[in-house]
């Protein structure tokens, strides 16, 4: 089974695994990960589920969608690499990805 490392602000590190096609906001919910919150549950109207995605990994996810896009762009503090881990579908290929999480998401 695929895993995912979320990475809070202070360095430390959690390694879970995720089974093929649930998403990593539900994943970070589930292991109670600091600073996902998931307020809408997936969909598309919060922000509070937002990752930043190492360059090493933004090739191999999909391409937002212009409504994940969209919402990213209401984000004050949302850098280029930032993503919406609830539309983040695990898969096989991304075994071993790294989330960075920010506890201070509003
Ligand atoms: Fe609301 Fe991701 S959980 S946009």
């Amino acid at each position: 089974m695929p895993k995912v490392i979320y990475v809070s602000e202070d360095g430390s590190e959690l390694e879970t695994t995720v089974d093929v096609g649930v998403d990593l906001m539900h994943a970070g919910l589930y292991n109670s990960i600091p600073g996902i919150l998931g307020e809408c549950s997936g969909g598309l109207a919060c922000a509070t589920c937002r990752v930043r995605v190492p360059v090493e990994w933004q090739s191999i996810l999909p391409p937002a969608f212009p409504s994940e896009a969209e919402l990213l762009g209401f984000c004050d503090e949302a850098p280029p690499e930032a993503r919406l881990s609830c539309q983040i579908k695990m898969t096989q290929e991304l075994d071993g990805i790294r989330l960075l999480v920010s506890n201070n998401l509003d």
